[in-house]
């Protein structure tokens, strides 16, 4: 396993929402969870089946059980097993009805054939910057394997927190530099100019925006589906 995931031990998920979604979220790269990720999130859910990227505790579909109640399928993908459980445990505990099912796989490997079409939401939150390599390849390469997964009209939403061309604190310039040397993190050289160009790449039409640190974007109509078409 790659150390963007291997971080995520139990015991680190036990701390995890405090930690990223609390704390670094609020002082280091000033994006609000509750005023602006959660809402951005429920916004863009699909009605129909979601695929949730990098799932972390599952913070995001448990919270997001009411806007998921017409939603059937949720199936979450991660590398790390230890996620794809808690993930799981979390939505059922909080209430989700639907099925849900669990991928352990790496999101630089294509899908299976038996995901691609269907889902009208993919969410990529706190993913990219965890990857090796550098924009714009590293999102090529992803963007290359979730669109395929997009059903007709399907978006796909992310949040990725930059390490160059921002506006730093001390917090979070020391952040980045430390979880980069541990390989949590690979986003020395991530811009919001060089994420454009591979959302400009792959999508015919997409929105990005800043909010402290992050990058907030959300993209459709996959450039690939229009060719074959
Ligand atoms: C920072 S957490 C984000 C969790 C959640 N989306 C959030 O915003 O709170 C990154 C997640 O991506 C997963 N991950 C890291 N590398 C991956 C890869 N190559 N393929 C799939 N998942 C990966 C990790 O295991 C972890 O669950």
């Amino acid at each position: 396993m790659d150390p963007s995931a291997t971080i995520y031990t139990k015991l680190m998920l036990q701390i995890y929402d405090i930690l990223v979604l609390n704390l670094s979220n609020r002082f280091a790269w000033r994006c609000s969870t509750p005023n602006i990720l959660l809402p951005f999130y429920q916004q863009h859910l699909g009605d129909n089946a979601h695929l949730e990227v990098g799932v972390g505790t599952g913070y995001y579909p448990a919270a997001s059980v009411s806007k998921l109640a017409k939603t059937k399928l949720v199936t979450l993908l991660d590398l790390n097993p230890n996620t794809l459980a808690m993930a799981e445990t979390r939505l059922s505990t909080a209430g989700y009805r639907g099925t849900v099912e669990s991928v352990e796989r790496s999101i630089f490997d294509p899908l299976p054939e038996s995901m691609k079409g269907r889902y009208d939401s993919v969410a990529l939150l706190y993913v990219l910057h965890c990857l090796p390599g550098v924009f714009p390849q590293k999102a090529d390469k992803v963007f290359e394997n979730i669109t395929p997964a997009l059903a007709p009209g399907g978006v796909v939403f992310g949040s990725t927190i930059l390490g160059r061309d921002v506006d730093h604190n001390w917090l979070s310039r020391t952040l980045v530099r430390m979880y980069n040397q541990k390989g949590m993190f690979g986003n020395l050289n991530d811009t919001e100019a060089n994420l454009r160009q591979s959302l400009e790449r792959y999508f015919e039409e997409y929105d990005l925006r800043m909010e402290g640190i992050v990058a907030i974007f959300t993209a459709r109509r996959p450039r690939t589906r229009i060719e074959e078409a």
